[in-house]
C-alpha cells in the first residue's frame, strides 16, 4: 500500500524537478525573458519620445496587445493538448515548460500594452482575470514543488489505508468500552461513532475547518461527565477518553493529508474557470475597442 502513495508522490516530484521547469536547460525561461526585455526596451524607447505613455491604442499597444492575446489563446489550448494522445510525454513536457514561462511573461507584456492605464471597465476586468490565472498557475507550481514532500513527511510511515484501519479499530474499541455505560454515556460514544466526518466537502478539506467535529464534541462531553460511582463504569469512562483522544490524533493526521491533496488539485479549480472567464472578457475587450474606435 505504501507503493501507491509513494509512487504518485514520486511522479509528481519528477514532473517538477527534472521535469518541465528545467526543460532543455531553461530554454523557455530564456525565450520568455528575452521577449520581456525586448518589450521593455522598446516601450521605454518609445515612451521617451512621447509626452504620454504609449497606451493600448498606440502602434506599440497594438503589437503588444496582439502578442498577449495570441499567447493567451495558445496557453488556453494546453487543456486540449493534454487530452490529445501524444507519441511521448516529452512533447507535453516542452508544452508545459513553455506554458509556465510564456504565461509568466504576460505579466510584463500585457501590462506594457495597457500603458499602465487601469479603470473600472471591461479592459481592466480582462487584465485582472489574466492575473488571477497567472497567480493560480504559480500556486500550482509551488504546490507541485513543495507539497508532495510535506505529504511524505506528514505521513511518516502511516499510509492512508493504515489510518483508516486505525480509525476502524479505535471505533471497535469504543463500541466495546461503551457497553457498561449508562444511556447518557452511550449516547456520547455514539456521537463519535456515528457522526464523525473524516473528510467532508472539498472546501472543508481545503480549509481544514473541523471545529464542529463530532469526535471532539464527544471527547468534551465525556470529560465533562460526572464521575460514575460504579468503579466498572468509571474505568470505562477513563479508557474511552483515552481512545477518543487517540482517535482525534489519527483524524488530525488524516485530515492534514487530505488538505495537502486538496491544495494539489484545488488550484486547477481556479486556473481553468478563470481561463474561460478571461477568454470571454478578452473577446469583449477587443470587440469593444474596435466598436468604439
Ligand atoms: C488583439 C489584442 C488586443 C487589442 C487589439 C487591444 C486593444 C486595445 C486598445 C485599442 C486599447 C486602448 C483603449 C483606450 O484607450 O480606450 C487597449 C487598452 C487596454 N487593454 Fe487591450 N488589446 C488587446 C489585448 C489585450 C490583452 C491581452 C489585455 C489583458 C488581458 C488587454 C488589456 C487592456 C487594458 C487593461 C487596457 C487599458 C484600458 C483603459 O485605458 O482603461 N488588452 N487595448
Ligand atoms: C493567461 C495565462 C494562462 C492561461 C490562459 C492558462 C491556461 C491553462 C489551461 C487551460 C490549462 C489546462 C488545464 C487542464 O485542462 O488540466 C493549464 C494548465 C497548467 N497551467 Fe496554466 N495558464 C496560464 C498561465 C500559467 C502560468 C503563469 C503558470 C505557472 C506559473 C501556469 C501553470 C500551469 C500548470 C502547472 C498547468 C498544469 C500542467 C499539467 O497538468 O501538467 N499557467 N493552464
Amino acid at each position: 500500500m505504501t507503493q501507491v502513495g509513494g509512487h504518485h508522490t514520486e511522479r509528481v516530484r519528477q514532473r517538477t524537478h527534472e521535469g518541465f521547469l528545467r526543460h532543455k536547460g531553461f530554454r523557455w525561461a530564456q525565450i520568455a525573458s528575452l521577449l520581456c526585455l525586448v518589450a521593455i526596451a522598446v516601450y521605454f524607447f518609445v515612451a521617451a519620445r512621447l509626452s504620454e505613455p504609449p497606451s493600448g491604442g498606440s502602434w506599440l499597444g497594438y503589437v503588444l496587445g496582439t502578442i498577449s492575446a495570441g499567447l493567451i489563446v495558445w496557453l488556453a489550448c494546453l487543456g486540449i493538448r493534454k487530452r490529445v494522445i501524444t507519441s511521448g510525454h516529452y512533447s507535453l513536457k516542452a508544452w508545459v515548460s513553455a506554458h509556465v514561462y510564456l504565461g509568466l511573461s504576460l505579466v510584463i507584456l500585457a501590462t506594457l500594452h495597457t500603458g499602465f492605464q487601469f479603470g473600472w471597465n471591461i479592459h481592466t476586468l480582462a487584465y485582472a482575470l489574466m492575473m488571477l490565472v497567472i497567480v493560480s498557475g504559480a500556486l500550482g507550481i509551488w504546490a507541485y514543488a513543495t507539497l508532495p514532500q510535506r505529504l511524505h513527511g506528514n505521513r511518516g510511515e502511516t499510509t492512508r489505508k493504515q489510518m483508516l484501519e486505525a480509525l476502524e479499530s479505535l471505533d471497535k474499541q469504543l463500541h466495546d468500552l461503551a457497553l457498561p455505560l449508562d444511556r447518557n454515556g452511550a449516547q456520547i460514544v455514539r456521537l463519535s461513532l456515528e457522526e464523525t466526518d473524516l473528510g467532508g466537502s472539498f472546501w472543508k478539506r481545503l480549509t481544514g475547518s473541523y471545529g464542529d467535529c463530532a469526535n471532539t464534541r464527544a471527547l468534551r462531553q465525556m470529560k465533562a461527565l460526572p464521575a460514575p460511582s460504579d468503579p466498572r463504569q468509571a474505568e470505562a469512562v477513563d479508557r474511552i477518553v483515552t481512545v477518543l483522544e487517540q482517535k482525534a490524533d489519527v483524524l488530525g493526521l488524516a485530515r492534514r493529508q487530505m488538505q495537502i491533496t486538496a491544495v494539489l488539485e484545488g488550484w486547477l479549480f481556479v486556473h481553468i474557470p478563470a481561463t474561460f472567464a478571461l477568454l470571454a472578457a478578452l473577446t469583449a475587450h477587443i470587440v469593444s475597442v474596435f466598436t468604439y474606435w
